[in-house]
């Protein structure tokens, strides 16, 4: 009887750690050209404007969705993104650090006041370019 209770409980664990693919954002925009967005200076202002909530300009969709995730990704490490999230998230922000800086301590004012994840990402980032 009590085994069969902990193995009641020890599957329901795995269920509800397991069993929740709520817990990942949305996988709509995973195709998403991430370079060419980089790439392309023009582009690259008006995602960072509308994460900034900079109220001219008109906001791509996929960063409206970037903006609703941002804060938490930041705080957890991306531990909600899919494999290929991971991947963009990686790129976006070794860009934005080494070469956007001013784009980079905008975006940081706002989604890290307090920089408390923020040197972390900087520290990787760093790291790879030396
Ligand atoms: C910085 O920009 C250059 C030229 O656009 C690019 O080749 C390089 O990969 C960028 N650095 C990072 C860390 O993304």
């Amino acid at each position: 009887m009590k085994f069969a209770l902990v193995c009641l409980f020890a599957i329901s664990t795995i269920v509800c750690v397991y069993g929740r693919p709520q817990d990942h954002y949305t996988d709509k925009f995973d195709n998403i050209d991430v370079d060419q967005i980089l790439n392309n200076d023009r582009l690259l202002k008006r995602y960072v404007d509308c994460l900034l909530e900079r109220s001219h300009v008109k906001c791509p969709s996929e960063a409206l969705e970037l903006k609703k995730v941002l804060a938490d990704a930041m705080a957890t490490d991306c531990a909600k993104c899919t494999d290929r999230q991971k991947e963009i998230a990686r790129k976006a922000l070794d860009f934005l650090i080494i070469n956007k800086t001013d784009m980079w301590n905008d975006l940081k004012s706002k989604y890290d006041p307090e920089e408390k994840y923020a040197k972390k990402y900087e520290d990787r980032a760093l790291k790879k370019e030396n």
